[in-house]
């Protein structure tokens, strides 16, 4: 049992691994699964707990993964069963989890499940998609549009009926309304717990029931030309759908059949939604992926106001979680600077709550230019030019200076980013003030303190670009504060501070530094301040 009392899942800090771009063992220029297995010492000096591994079940790859053809099995490309089974142990070996990306709502257009269901009317596992008939004027039986641009549903000549895909065509939705698609797919979950995986990160979980009068969505008043086409629409009959809560409980179920293992799940919905995935009792997901800071502008009252609303909106005994960056999202140093990323991972790091990394963020690597001629990603593709691709934040992970970084020694699938002479984590690791030894050090404070792994959130009133907060673990509490802003600012401390020590600052150059009644933090710093040993003890 960990000190603090939690669950490896609650004070541990997960890490995303996107395999293709972590370590290619073999030259084929895509990071496989032995890749990784040979780069565990790095996730062990970095001191994260647990790692998510994007898809690495048998694929077409239309959408690199995320539409599966075999949810029990590996794709060459990664590797063979026997080296996810080695994978498995040594992580556990070192005192790790692993987290696989189950992907429920839809299978690949290549899985033998569909290849069965669009033989005919009549085949058996017709009904484990969605099929409709066209409407009467030959076209899409109603309005709905697919995440990936244009209409939701794909005609097929040859049964002549209409099948549902919320993503690519080559990703047809899965009915969850029918028994035997969770059988087959609750079954699935257990063969991966069976064989030692620690849980799960379940993609677009909010949408795996859809309405079953299939109403047209309505028309969105935000939208305007040159934003996202999906939005037009507010996707009201298509993602959650009142019974996807009951459905999310089944899963949760399934997980409680094994010890110690999580279900987290990717929603992107308002809080107030967000919240209901944790299930009455908390008995749905453990985890809904919070991912207010991956959208929010970065404005300390901002985001000031999200951390409240969202440690108050939390159901009781709730676990909260924090995540910064995704492979569908742009780069949090892309998006905030190099120098508001070191805030940032502070912000993370010291957040109440389980903190998901993306790799590659612990170096401060940024999204990287992909020319027209590279772009692999389908969504970038289907709707060009407006930014919504996601190969930026999908290039090889930087090693060290070697040709690719290190990450290949044949051709990148995706380029290697310029910036890997500099960013990479051999130059990063021998540099005392780099961002992988800030994380390193966050991180190695984070895990021997209960304050900052477990302890309660007291925010900290402030003005301006400053974010202030505290964290207490019974007599011994943080303080920690954030300048979100480029110019320096003095702040008055809370009493029990005063006369305290900055325990860490973003900078790296003044731990142990004393600090009066006020602390000036430079521009981008951010500073954990521990209290005078004798203001500590009183409780
Ligand atoms: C969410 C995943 O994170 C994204 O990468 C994928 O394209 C869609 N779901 C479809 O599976
Ligand atoms: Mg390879």
């Amino acid at each position: 049992m960990h000190k603090t009392g939690t669950a490896w899942w609650q004070h541990g800090i997960v890490y995303q691994i996107y395999p293709r771009s972590f370590q290619d063992s073999d030259g084929d220029g895509i990071g496989d699964l032995p890749g990784i297995m040979g780069r565990l010492d790095h996730l062990v000096e970095l001191g994260v707990d647990a790692v998510w591994l994007s898809p690495i079940f048998p694929s077409p790859m239309a959408d690199f993964g995320y539409d599966v053809a075999d949810f029990t099995g590996v794709d060459p490309i990664f590797g063979t069963q026997e080296q996810f089974d080695a994978l498995v142990t040594e992580v556990h070996r070192r005192g790790l989890r692993l987290i696989l990306d189950f992907v429920p709502n839809h299978t690949s257009d290549r899985h033998p499940w569909f290849e069965e269901a669009r033989r005919s009317r009549d085949s058996a596992k017709r009904d484990w998609y969605i099929w409709r008939d066209p409407a009467p004027d030959g076209g899409p039986p109603n309005n709905w549009l697919s995440n990936f641009g244009g209409s939701a549903w794909e005609y097929d000549a040859a049964t002549g009926q209409y099948y549902y895909h919320a993503f690519l065509k080559e990703q047809p939705d899965l009915n969850w309304r029918n028994p035997a698609v969770r059988a087959a797919m609750f079954d699935a979950l257990r063969s991966w717990m069976a064989r030692g995986v620690d849980g799960f990160r379940v993609d677009v979980i909010w949408h795996l029931i859809k309405d079953d009068q299939f109403r047209d969505n309505p028309v969105s008043p935000d939208w305007k030309p040159g934003m996202d086409p999906f939005h037009q629409l507010v996707p009201l009959y298509t993602a959650d759908r009142p019974e996807v809560l009951d459905l999310v409980r089944e899963m949760r179920a399934v997980i409680d059949e094994y010890d110690d293992r999580v279900l987290i799940g990717e929603i992107y919905l308002p809080l107030e939604r967000l919240m209901a995935y944790y299930g009455a009792d908390l008995t749905g997901a453990h985890m809904p992926f919070n991912f207010q800071l991956i959208d929010a502008p970065w404005h300390a009252r901002t985001l000031e106001g999200l951390i409240n609303e969202y440690e108050g909106g939390l159901p009781p005994g709730g676990w909260p979680n924090w995540v910064l960056g995704n492979h569908d999202k742009p780069r949090i140093a892309s998006r905030v600077g190099p120098a508001q990323a070191r805030v940032a991972v502070m912000l993370l790091l010291t957040l109440r709550g389980t903190p998901t990394f993306y790799y590659g963020d612990e170096l401060g690597m940024e999204n990287g230019l992909i020319r027209p001629d590279q772009v692999r990603d389908p969504f970038e593709k289907n709707v060009p030019g407006r930014g919504l691709g996601r190969d930026p934040q999908r290039t090889p992970m930087q090693w060290s200076a070697a040709p690719n970084a290190g990450f290949t020694t044949g051709q990148p699938w995706l380029p290697v980013s310029d910036s890997f002479s500099e960013v990479n984590v051999e130059a990063q690791s021998g540099d005392r003030r780099s961002m992988l030894s800030l994380c390193r050090a966050l991180i190695a404070l984070r895990r021997g303190e209960p304050a900052l792994a477990a302890g309660a959130f007291e925010p900290v009133s402030a003005e301006g670009d400053l974010l202030v907060y505290q964290r207490i673990w019974g007599t011994d509490r943080f303080a920690v504060a954030l300048n979100l802003g480029s110019t320096a600012a003095r702040i008055a401390l809370p009493e029990r501070f005063a006369d305290g020590r900055i325990h860490l600052s973003t900078h790296l150059d003044r731990s142990d530094a004393l600090v009066g009644a006020t602390v000036e933090l430079r521009a981008d710093e951010g500073v954990i301040i521990a209290p005078a040993k004798s203001a500590q003890v009183k409780p």
